[in-house]
């Protein structure tokens, strides 16, 4: 499958954002994640749907929004109004996972589902078919700029098999601590859509520099 960098701007100079963004894009970055935050699932607010609509009408790569929020559904409809193209969610954040896909796929827009490092992937069973995208949390999430947990990469090869052995051609994305150095290992377990923050967007003038070596070694 073919593999992606999805730069998180989470690291990026929120007063600069417009312009970090378009760095990264221009240099190839065919996605950017947005990671929205509420304090209360996780222990950090970072923005929600406004931040994103500011810099939706400038830049055209794809919106791949990561919902650490509480019961998410509340919010899809404001996301995409916002210009997200692609929305994932926490597992441990909804109790009606299927409902909130289901939201998700009616608004007409690409749907994942993120685990923490600690959420199985068996909670994924009965979705699975459905889904564009399986984030798994390579960190726990609420911060950039933490360690990849080696234990992650198991759950990454555990789900490429279970995916093949279904004949799906699924998604499996990793967000947290992904680096120049790590992400070849990443990816020989199986992922194929790769988020990396403070790795892409510091330091502030090396964004360009940065998404290209990524894009190297995926393309590589
Ligand atoms: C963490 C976020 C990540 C974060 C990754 O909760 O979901 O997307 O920005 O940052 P790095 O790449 O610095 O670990
Ligand atoms: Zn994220």
């Amino acid at each position: 499958m073919k593999s992606y960098l999805s730069p998180s701007i989470l690291s990026a100079d929120f007063g600069n954002l417009t312009k970090s963004i378009k760095a990264a894009e221009e240099a190839g970055a065919a996605y950017i994640h947005f990671d929205m935050m509420d304090g209360t699932f996780v222990p950090n607010i970072s923005f929600g749907a406004p931040v994103i609509k500011a810099v939706r009408k400038d830049i055209k790569s794809f919106f791949d929004v990561h919902m650490m929020v509480e019961e998410p559904g509340r919010y899809i409809t404001d996301v995409k109004n916002a210009g997200a193209d692609g929305i994932t969610v926490h597992q441990e954040a909804c109790l009606h996972l299927d409902r909130t896909l289901n939201q998700i796929k009616e608004a007409g827009l690409k749907a994942g589902v993120a685990l923490n490092p600690a959420t199985p992937i068996s909670t994924l069973d009965c979705v699975l078919p459905m889904l564009d995208l399986v984030l798994i949390m390579t960190v726990n999430p609420g911060f950039g700029g933490q360690k990849f947990i080696p234990y992650t990469l198991d759950k990454i090869r555990d789900l490429r098999k279970k995916a093949d052995s279904l004949g799906l051609q699924l998604n499996i994305g990793v967000d947290g601590g992904v680096t120049l150095d790590n992400i070849a290992a990443i990816r020989d377990a199986g992922a194929n859509f790769f988020i990396a923050g403070s790795a892409v967007f510091k330091p502030e003038d090396k964004i360009a520099e940065n998404v290209r070596a990524f894009n190297r070694i995926l393309e590589g």
